[in-house]
């Protein structure tokens, strides 16, 4: 705690000083061989003064996740994709460069309204979104996109089947989803606080995937040693 901190003191002191202090929050993870409440409470949700600092070292951990979600999703120029619990932001500059319409959906109010500062002029030619709220309730109109992913949030999830009916609610007919996480065997190994994380298997996903009207659900890794995995279903 001390550690942290201390570390809220660099905020203040300009670029030199956030660059510094995401190194050190890199250290002091890497350190902690059960991460504290406080991280496991910023991943799930980033807040307050933390929000960036979180946000660069999410952006840092998942990039090949979400780099390999990415492809699975098959974009074409005219997708309409929405990104549910998009963090960092890591996954959006590739998102409205490829696709007819970005949204993005998050349930940290600080989160959103950076992506809304960060993309102000695609958001005012029509071309992105951001709202804040929860995959159990998003807030789009039935048949929104043709596209949808969400990476690393599905340990936050009040249950799978309310999260995989709303996404399947949000597609069109012909729209596809991916969900990339780190499956329970791994993630329980990192031994995050329970009542913030549930760990979810690759068969609990892809059951409650058909459960709520996908088809094809399959888990897609890279190699089959990598510890990650991504689902990817038909509406
Ligand atoms: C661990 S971060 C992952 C960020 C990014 N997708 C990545 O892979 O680096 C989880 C993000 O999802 C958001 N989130 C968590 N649960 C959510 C929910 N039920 N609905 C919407 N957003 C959620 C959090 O606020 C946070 O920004």
């Amino acid at each position: 705690m001390h550690q942290q901190l201390s570390l809220v003191g660099f905020v203040a002191s300009g670029n030199k000083g956030l660059a510094r202090l995401k190194m050190d929050c890199g250290r002091i993870l890497s350190t902690f061989p059960m991460p504290p409440r406080f991280i496991a409470k910023q991943l799930s949700r980033p807040s307050g003064l933390f929000a960036p600092i979180i946000s660069w070292l999410m952006n840092r951990h998942n990039a090949k996740l979400n780099a390999f979600a990415l492809d699975q999703l098959r974009l074409t120029r005219a997708d309409r994709v929405l990104e549910i619990g998009f963090g960092g932001g890591l996954n959006l500059p590739f998102l409205i460069e490829r696709a007819a319409f970005t949204a993005g959906l998050d349930r940290s109010p600080e989160i959103v309204k950076r992506a809304n500062a960060r993309f102000r002029d695609q958001i005012r030619a029509g071309r992105a979104e951001f709202r804040e709220g929860h995959i159990e309730h998003i807030p789009f109109e039935t048949g929104s996109f043709t596209r949808v992913c969400t990476v690393n949030t599905v340990y936050f999830w009040s249950s799978l089947d309310a999260g995989c009916a709303e996404i399947r609610r949000v597609l069109t007919p012909e729209g596809a989803a991916i969900i990339g996480f780190l499956p329970k065997t791994h993630m329980d190994k990192m031994k995050m606080p329970g009542d913030i994380f549930t760990s979810r298997t690759e068969d609990e996903v892809i059951a409650a995937l058909r459960r709520n009207g996908f088809a094809n659900a399959q888990i897609t890794r890279p190699t089959p040693q990598t510890a990650w995995a991504v689902a990817v279903a038909s509406a």
